[in-house]
């Protein structure tokens, strides 16, 4: 079946989920981001590769290291970004997602990087671009609802690369609110392509998708025993803005389950490493003495961001 997010040469069109996507592609932004590290860094200034080009940021829900890296990224390749303030928006004012489109397509734009709480909103524009003869117009996923987050995904994958080398010999955790995560999911996907041989989920059962073995995933609920021996640990944030009910009796009691303490970490590798994606709250999630200790990697990959988008949108602007 015929990926929309690829073009008729395999090439990259969108970045709408990680899922079904080849290891090539995968790699290959990795391989790209590489060198954009030095510009993320600011050791190099600027590059021209999207000079000329109108990126719109069209956030419908609040971000802070998404958005604002996904700006830095674009300005960093000499395109125009414009950031659509969706509150003073004719959005509020009732007009659809497709008008709004439309109305921004009529600006000229070159990409859309795109946010909102509705999963799937993100391929509707790209199809409705598509329907209209608008392949030239690119759409970056940006965090769908509980349905993905490639390129928080990528960043990660980037980091681990980036400390551990070789993804064929890891074990990685992914612990908390795996329920609710579209980074989760972009995780589990981008970890199986790469050929992560052992991914384990660690939550309550409140919180872990009852089918999630199908993705070939390990599920403990005693976070001890899942955490026992791994490389990498991946953090998710209390997703509480998408529960609905009581999933957990307290963030107290979740916190001694499964936050993570300098105690619990003692059962993973003594060189592992503990990731983030953020927003984090502390002493819910992760205990401030492992959050600012010397196995977290968290900020580090705030700055991956910046080049892994570099990377991602300078090969969409490439096709
Ligand atoms: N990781 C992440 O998506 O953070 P923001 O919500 O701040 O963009």
């Amino acid at each position: 079946m015929h990926n929309p997010q690829l073009n008729r040469n395999g090439a990259l069109q969108h970045l709408l989920t990680i899922d079904g996507l080849p290891r090539e592609i995968l790699s290959d932004i990795l391989d790209t981001a590489a060198p954009f590290t030095e510009v993320a860094e600011r050791e190099v200034k600027k590059l021209p590769l999207l000079r000329g080009k109108s990126v719109f940021n069209l956030f419908f829900e609040n971000s802070t290291r998404t958005r604002t890296t996904f700006e830095i990224a674009a300005k960093r390749l000499s395109a125009d970004v414009i950031n659509l303030n969706i509150g003073t928006s004719s959005a509020s004012k009732g007009e659809s997602l497709l008008d709004t489109v439309d109305n921004l397509c009529a600006m000229q734009a070159d990409m859309f990087v795109v946010r909102h709480a509705v999963s799937g909103a993100p391929f509707l524009i790209a199809q409705h671009l598509a329907a209209n003869g608008r392949d030239h117009i690119h759409v970056i996923n940006a965090g769908d609802g509980r349905h993905a987050h490639p390129t928080q995904g990528l960043l990660d994958m980037y980091t681990i690369r980036h400390y551990k080398k070789d993804f064929t010999r890891l074990i990685v955790a992914i612990v908390g609110d795996v329920l609710h995560s579209r980074v989760a999911r972009s995780q589990i996907g981008a970890l199986t392509t790469l050929g992560v041989p052992e991914i384990r989920v660690i939550g309550p059962k409140t919180l872990i998708p009852a089918d999630v073995d199908r993705l070939g995933v390990r599920v403990f609920h005693d976070m001890r025993a899942g955490l026992k021996d791994v490389d990498v640990v991946m953090m998710l944030r209390l997703q509480s803005e998408r529960m609905q009910g009581a999933l957990l009796p307290s963030p107290q009691e979740f916190f001694k389950y499964y936050g993570l303490t300098a105690d619990k970490l003692c059962c993973a590798r003594p060189d592992a490493i503990v990731m983030h994606p953020g927003p984090m709250n502390r002493g819910v999630e992760i205990d401030s003495a492992v959050a600012d200790g010397q196995h977290a990697v968290i900020l580090p990959q705030v700055t991956f961001g910046i080049a892994v988008r570099m990377a991602v949108m300078s090969m969409l602007a490439g096709t």
